[in-house]
C-alpha cells in the first residue's frame, strides 16, 4: 500500500504482519461508509459478544437500499468489516443485502487475521438485523393501514 495516510506508516506494517490485507488496511484508512444518515429508515445495533458495537443506517425505496452507513465503536476489523458490508450493501435489493455471505464480505475485503473472523461475522449479522428490522416494522405499518 503506497499511501499509509492518517494510519502512519507503522500502524500500516503492524497491520499487514498481522493478517491484513492491503485492502483491510485501505478501508481502514479511508473508512468509506462510515458515519451516520439523517433520515434513515432504519438504524440497529448490535453488541458483539467482545463488547465492540456496530451501528447501521439503511435508507430504503421500494425495496432497494439506495444508502447505507455505519458506525462501529471496535477493533481494527471491526471497522474494516463495517466499511466492507455498508458497500456491499448499497444499491442491493433487501432481499440481496439478507443473503450476503461471510465470502462476499470476505471477497470484498479481502483477508483478515483468523482471529477476527468474529469481527466480520459481527457486520453481517447488523445488516442482517437491520434488514429483518426493517421489514418487520414495514409489516407492521401495513397491518396498522
Ligand atoms: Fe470485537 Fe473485533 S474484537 S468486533
Amino acid at each position: 500500500m503506497k499511501d499509509a495516510g492518517v494510519l502512519g506508516a507503522d500502524v500500516v506494517e503492524t497491520l499487514s504482519r498481522t493478517g491484513y490485507s492491503d485492502k483491510a488496511i485501505e478501508l481502514l484508512r479511508d473508512r468509506p461508509g462510515m458515519g451516520t444518515l439523517e433520515n434513515a429508515d432504519q438504524v440497529t445495533e448490535i453488541v458483539g459478544p467482545c463488547g465492540d458495537t456496530m451501528t447501521i443506517y439503511l435508507a430504503v425505496d421500494d425495496e432497494w437500499i439506495r444508502d447505507a452507513r455505519i458506525q462501529v465503536l471496535g477493533c481494527p476489523g471491526a471497522v474494516a468489516s463495517g466499511c466492507a458490508v455498508v458497500s456491499l450493501a448499497r444499491g442491493k435489493s433487501l432481499e440481496q443485502a439478507r443473503n450476503l455471505t461471510l465470502d462476499d464480505l470476505y471477497a470484498e475485503v479481502q483477508k483478515l487475521p483468523d482471529k477476527k473472523v468474529h469481527c466480520a461475522r459481527l457486520a453481517l449479522k447488523t445488516l442482517h438485523k437491520a434488514v429483518e428490522e426493517y421489514r418487520n416494522s414495514q409489516d407492521e405499518k401495513g397491518r396498522e393501514e
